[in-house]
């Protein structure tokens, strides 16, 4: 089935057409004749409702028994990794475990003599035993993040494992900066997603190899009411990826192309950034960005589709947060965080 261009992009003028009801009668979804509706077709399908429940029991038992046995690996070795926003921070902690699991690194960065001390930093500690190369890129931009596909393809080949970690840490409400710089929040810490998935996941899906890894925050989420920007892009990053791996999975691709999505908390990386949250007082967990990229790549090696990379009170709080009601997180966060002023006026 094919969907014409306009179709999506119809709202030219007067030309709005209201739908009209598929089917007839009004079925209220509690009456008798609902209910008996659905118990014929459930009777009708008794071998399908079979097949269902013999599979929630055989993924509950899989689960259960998983709990207990170590988790199994795959091997990275000799493949390309491309770490956005790989010259400083969580980035060169990536790049460095990346390539000590034997994978050639693609170091991409609008830093470009940060990538290179990077790139450096690779070689040396691995002897050369793998391709390192830096590359300047800003992955906000479409042609950018185009051309830097085809300069990886041309030094070091197409990428197996691409890492979306670029991001800025912009403390930043919805009504503070200009329009200019929300926009380029948006364009850095969200549209690079939709641009490196779309000129990497073709070849990954050719070769019928890939993951992909989206960093995304604990703030995309908890909501926090002094970051809406940001929280904003990293909650959009956190359905990107979901569908992204039901999309693998659709076109069958789920035992060969893997998803990543990782939710840190804090990671003592920008000076400038950590100084302030500690000026704020925000308490939270903190850790080292090579604690942090060890969790991920341990998680990648696993295919694990979510990585919390912080200690197992937070990852059962991150997982179960959504639940809460909004009482019991406002109380959490009046004892935790604290009342964060307005950060800029
Ligand atoms: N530091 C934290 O506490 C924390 C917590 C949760 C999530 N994260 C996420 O982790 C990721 C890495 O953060 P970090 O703490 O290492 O930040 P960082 O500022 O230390 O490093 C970010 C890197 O991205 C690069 N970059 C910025 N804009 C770019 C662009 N347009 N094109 C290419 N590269 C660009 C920077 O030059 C820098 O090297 C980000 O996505 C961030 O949102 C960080």
């Amino acid at each position: 089935m094919s969907v014409r261009k306009e179709q999506y992009f119809g709202s030219t003028d007067s030309s709005y057409e209201a739908a009209v009801k598929h089917h007839s009668g009004t079925k209220s979804l509690f009456s008798i004749n609902r209910l008996e509706e659905v118990l014929k077709a459930i009777l009708l399908d008794v071998p399908k409702v079979f097949k269902l429940l013999l599979l929630v029991a055989w993924v509950g038992l899989r689960h259960s028994v998983k709990l207990f046995l170590p988790a199994q690996r795959k091997s990275i070795k000799g493949q390309i990794a491309l770490v956005t926003g790989g010259a400083n921070g969580l980035g060169k902690a990536l790049c460095l475990r990346l390539a000590r699991e034997g994978c050639s690194v693609a170091v991409a960065d609008v830093d470009f003599s940060s990538a290179q001390a990077t790139a450096e930093e690779v070689r040396e500690c691995t002897g050369g035993s793998v391709k390192v190369q830096a590359f300047h890129v800003d992955v906000g931009d479409f042609n950018s993040v185009a051309q830097l596909k085809q300069n990886i393809e041309k030094t070091l080949g197409p990428v197996d494992i691409l890492v979306n970690n670029a991001g800025l840490l912009a403390i930043l409400s919805l009504s503070e900066g200009t329009p200019e710089d929300v926009q380029k929040i948006v364009n850095v810490n969200l549209m690079s997603h939709f641009w490196t998935i779309r000129e990497f996941k073709a070849g990954m899906v050719e070769r019928r190899r890939g993951h992909i890894v989206a960093i995304s925050s604990v703030l995309g989420m908890i909501p926090f009411g002094r970051t809406i920007c940001y929280n904003t892009t990293k909650t959009a990053i956190n359905g990107l990826m979901a569908s992204l791996n039901e999309e693998f999975y659709l076109n069958g691709l789920s035992d060969e192309l893997h998803t990543t999505t990782v939710y840190p908390v804090g990671i003592r990386t920008r000076k400038q950034f950590v100084d302030l949250m500690h000026e704020l007082r925000l308490r939270m967990p903190w850790h080292s960005p090579e604690y942090v990229a060890d969790r991920i790549v341990d998680g990648v090696l696993e295919n694990k589709t979510d990585v919390v990379p912080s200690y197992f009170y937070v990852r059962i709080f991150i997982k179960y947060f959504a639940i809460l009601p909004t009482t019991f997180i406002r109380l959490y966060s009046d004892i935790f965080v604290g009342k964060v002023p307005q950060l800029t006026e």
